[in-house]
C-alpha cells in the first residue's frame, strides 16, 4: 500500500541522505520534502532526484503554520527534522535556535493535532543528556538519563523534545522521539568537524582542534541513523524514545590523526584553537532498548572502513563543498575561527 511521508529539513545534511536511504529502501512511500533552505539546506544534496515522482520538494518555513497544516493533510505521517543544528553558531546567536528547533515543532505538533490521525517522529539528539565524564567509560546515556542540556543548541532541541512528550501525555498524540549521536557521511555542511578538517587539509589549511581535543564523541554513519528513523517510525511505541548511537566512541584527537593519516598529512596541520564555550566532555550512548524492541543494528558505522568512504567522497565531490564554502559561510568562518 502506497504511503507519503511528510519529512521537514530534507535539503540538509542527514535529511539529504534520509530521501535517498527511503527512496531506495521503502518503494510504497513517498516523501514530501519541506525546507527553508537556510544556509545549511542545500538542493545540490538531492541532485539526482528532480523527476524522481516520489520525491515533492517543497521550500517554506516550518513556521508557517497554514503551509504546514495544508502539508500535513497530504501526509500519513511526520518525521521532523528541520533544526538549526550547529552548537558553535547557537553559542554566537541563540535567537533562530529558539524559533526553529522550539518554535517550529511547536507549530508542527499543533498542525499534526489539528489534522489529526498522523504519527510525528521528532529527530531529536543525544546532547539532550548533556556530557558525561572522561573518568567514567562505564556510563552510558540511557532513555531514563535525565535531560541536562548544556549549549544554547542542546536546550533548544530539549525543549523540542520534552514538549513531543508533553503533546502524548496532555493530547494522547502518537509521537516517537530518536536519540541519536554524532553522524559522519556524504553532504555534511563543512562547518562540522569531519568535512570541515577534510576540506581544510585539502585547501592547504589547518585544522582547528579545540581545547586539549580530548573530547570524545560516538560517531554513527547517516545511513544506519536513516534506517533507525524508519524502524521508529513504522515500529515503535506512541509516546517512547529510542537512544541511537554506533558504540564508536573517538576522541577529537584520535578523529584528526585518523584524517590527518587518510590524507596523508602530518600532526603539524593541527592547529590547538581556544576551547568551545561548555564544550561537553563526551558523549556515549546506550542503544541497547532500539536493538531489542526493533531489532536495529549499525552495519555502516564500522571504522576505519566508513570514515575512510567518507573522506573520499568529500575528496571526490569538492566542487560540492567548495561551492557551499565560498558563500556566505565565509563570513561565519572568519567569525569563529578568525581571519
Ligand atoms: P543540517 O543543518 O544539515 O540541516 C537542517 C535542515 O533544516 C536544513 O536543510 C535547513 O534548511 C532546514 N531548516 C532549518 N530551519 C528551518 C525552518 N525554519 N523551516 C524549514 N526548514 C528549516 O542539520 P543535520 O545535521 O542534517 O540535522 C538534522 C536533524 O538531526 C536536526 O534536527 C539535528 O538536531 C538532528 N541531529 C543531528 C545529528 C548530527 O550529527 N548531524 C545527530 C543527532 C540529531
Ligand atoms: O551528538 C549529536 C550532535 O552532533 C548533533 O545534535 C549536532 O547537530 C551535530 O552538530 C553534532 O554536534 P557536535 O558539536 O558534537 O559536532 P561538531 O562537528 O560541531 O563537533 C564535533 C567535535 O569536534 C566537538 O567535540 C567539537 C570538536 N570540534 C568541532 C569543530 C567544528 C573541533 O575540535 N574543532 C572544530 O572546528
Amino acid at each position: 500500500m502506497s504511503t507519503t511521508w511528510l519529512l521537514t529539513g530534507g535539503a540538509g545534511f542527514i535529511g539529504a541522505n534520509f530521501v535517498r536511504f527511503v527512496l531506495a529502501n521503502r518503494t510504497e512511500v513517498s516523501i514530501i520534502n519541506h525546507d527553508a533552505l537556510t544556509y545549511s539546506g542545500n538542493l545540490e544534496n538531492l541532485a539526482g532526484l528532480e523527476d524522481d515522482p516520489r520525491h515533492e520538494f517543497v521550500k517554506g518555513d516550518i513556521l508557517d503554520a497554514g503551509l504546514v497544516r495544508s502539508l500535513i493533510e497530504r501526509a500519513d505521517a511526520v518525521v521532523h527534522m528541520a533544526a538549526e543544528s550547529h552548537v558553535d553558531r547557537s553559542i554566537l546567536d541563540s535567537k533562530p535556535f529558539i524559533d526553529t528547533n522550539v518554535g517550529g515543532t511547536q507549530v508542527i505538533l499543533d498542525e499534526a493535532r489539528k489534522v489529526g490521525g498522523r504519527r510525528v517522529l521528532l529527530v531529536s539528539t543525544d546532547e539532550v543528556y548533556g556530557a558525561l565524564p572522561l573518568d567514567r567509560p562505564d556510563l552510558l546515556f540511557t532513555e531514563e538519563t535525565p535531560i541536562a542540556p548544556n549549549s544554547p543548541y542542546a536546550a533548544s532541541k530539549a525543549a523540542a523534545d520534552v514538549l513531543v512528550r508533553a503533546y502524548h501525555h496532555t493530547f494522547g498524540m502518537d509521537v516517537v522521539t530518536t536519540r541519536c549521536s554524532n553522524n559522519f557521511g556524504p553532504y555534511q555542511f563543512p562547518e562540522k568537524v569531519i568535512p570541515l578538517f577534510v576540506s581544510n587539509l585539502i585547501e592547504g589549511k589547518k585544522v582547528p582542534l579545540y581545547g586539549d581535543g580530548l573530547n570524545v564523541r560516538d560517531w554513527l554513519h547517516v545511513d544506519d541513523h536513516c534506517e533507525a528513523i524508519v524502524r521508529v517510525l513504522e515500529d515503535g511505541t506512541a509516546g517512547e524514545v529510542y537512544n541511537v548511537g554506533g558504540n564508536n566512541e573517538r576522541s577529537n584527537l584520535e578523529l584528526t590523526r585518523m584524517i590527518l593519516e587518510l590524507m596523508g598529512c602530518g600532526e603539524e596541520m593541527i592547529e590547538p584553537v581556544a576551547d568551545r564555550l561548555g564544550h561537553d566532555r563526551r558523549y556515549a550512548i546506550d542503544a541497547s532498548k532500539i536493538r531489542r524492541e526493533l531489532g536495529w543494528e549499525p552495519t555502516r558505522s564500522a571504522w576505519p572502513g566508513a570514515l575512510e568512504e567518507t573522506v573520499a567522497w568529500y575528496r571526490e565531490n569538492d566542487e560540492w563543498w567548495r561551492r557551499v564554502k565560498s558563500g556566505a559561510y565565509r563570513d561565519y568562518y572568519a567569525q569563529q575561527y578568525g581571519e
